[in-house]
């Protein structure tokens, strides 16, 4: 992705401050910020914050001396691929739906003609004004985007809607529409992620060590790419992607119901999951007590999620994921032709910087057609990336 310019403009309220984070988050994303400040923003944060975080002039002054011959509204307004209002104002919100440009941001806002998006924070009373929610509306109705702010304890102590919404989410918006390839849209995509649990009594069970991270990385880009996400995930501590249908499951079982529910209607199927192969022959519906010196519990196969999605599908396009510890490419192979996938996404697991937990991968790709894809070690990001870029043709 070539790198892209977000125009961020600040407004006077409280949450300004939290401003500072998303300029730091989109930084780390590789994206250009250029920070409007609005006259009122600087009585609670200091331009020089904004500089040094996003490493460019802040600008709040229309009729200062150029630092450039560029008439500066006008050339942000040009440069920026998303203007981000953050936290904005009733103010800015009021301004914008009624044509006024009276200051630094509110004319690049008119003169702009990049998507601009405003995260509103304000006390509940105002959010929920008559007017500002026609203001608003106007907005939305123009193709103006808004993310919507948050319920909870506002800073005035008072309850209700008007919290900023959380930065790390705004910075995951703004930068997953941001994204060039839009290549999965009208695609239905399942991905399953993380690892199943199986019981054994009330309070144990065996899981392994996948923790979702390859699974939400694939959600991920395929959202980003425009397709419809839903995201079936086994016990994972990372929390729901926006914008993706996210169901939470436990066992073999319960993955298996909410992955078939679907699978008819679904285009691209990307099993990453690490189920579980085997469960305790028997469930024991009380606490095993601590008797004996050793404790033996037989254990059953379970059922092969991807097998049986092989075995039914017709038009789906199937993904498995093969972790192997040993002959990685032959065990995939093999797995593809047995499972009839389309891809297998083979990957070494006696490695200890990639693999589980980890937020690298080292991976080879198969297809059945015979392509083999070798990829270097890479963000689970993007491997998703390559692995889509593979089922897209290129
Ligand atoms: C302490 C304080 C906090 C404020 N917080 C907010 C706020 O969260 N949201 C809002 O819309 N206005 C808030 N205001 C009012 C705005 O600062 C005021 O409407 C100002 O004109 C906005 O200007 P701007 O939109 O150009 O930044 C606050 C004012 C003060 C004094």
């Amino acid at each position: 992705m070539c790198k892209k310019t977000v125009v961020l403009g600040v407004c006077g309220g409280i949450a300004a401050y939290k401003a500072l984070d998303i300029v730091s988050n989109l930084k780390k994303k590789d994206i250009d910020v250029h920070v409007i400040m609005t006259e009122s923003s600087s009585q609670f944060v200091t331009p020089l914050s904004f500089q040094s975080l996003s490493q460019n002039m802040v600008i709040y002054d229309m009729f200062e001396e150029p630092k450039s011959f560029e008439i500066q509204h006008i050339s942000l307004a040009k440069k920026a691929d998303i203007m981000l209002i953050a936290p904005a104002t009733a103010n800015i919100i009021g301004k914008v739906a009624n044509g006024i440009a009276d200051d630094m941001l509110s004319t690049t806002i008119m003169a702009t003609k990049a998507k601009v998006v405003f995260a509103p924070a304000m006390n509940t009373n105002m959010y929920n004004n008559v007017i500002v929610q026609q203001n608003i509306k106007k907005l939305k109705d123009l193709g103006y985007e808004f993310i919507e702010p948050s319920s909870g304890r506002l800073a005035c102590g008072d309850e209700g809607k008007g919290k900023l919404a959380d930065s790390k989410l705004i910075s995951e918006i703004v930068s997953s529409m941001l994204y060039d390839k839009k290549d999965l849209i009208g695609k239905k995509i399942i991905v399953t992620a993380g690892p199943t649990i199986a019981n054994i009594d009330p309070v144990r069970f065996i899981t392994n060590k996948s923790t979702g991270k390859m699974g939400y990385a694939v959600a991920e880009e395929a959202r980003d790419r425009g397709a419809e996400v839903t995201l079936i995930s086994g016990p994972s501590s990372l929390s729901d992607p926006f914008g993706i249908e996210t169901v939470k499951v436990n066992t073999n079982e319960e993955m298996f119901d909410e992955v078939v529910s679907r699978f008819e209607k679904c285009d691209i199927v990307v099993k990453s999951a690490a189920v579980a192969d085997y469960k305790p022959k028997a469930y024991s519906e009380s606490k095993i007590k601590k008797k004996e010196a050793q404790l033996t519990i037989d254990f059953i196969k379970d059922r092969d999620i991807l097998k049986i999605l092989g075995e039914r599908k017709s038009k789906q396009i199937l993904v498995g994921f093969a972790a192997e510890s040993n002959d990685l490419l032959q065990n995939a192979m093999d797995k593809l032709k047995k499972k009839n996938l389309d891809y297998v996404v083979a990957n070494d697991i006696t490695r200890s910087d990639t693999g589980f937990a980890s937020a690298d991968n080292l991976v080879t790709i198969l297809s059945k057609n015979g392509k083999l894809i070798k990829l270097e070690k890479m963000t689970k990001r993007c491997v998703a990336r390559e692995l889509f870029n593979l089922i897209n043709g290129y």
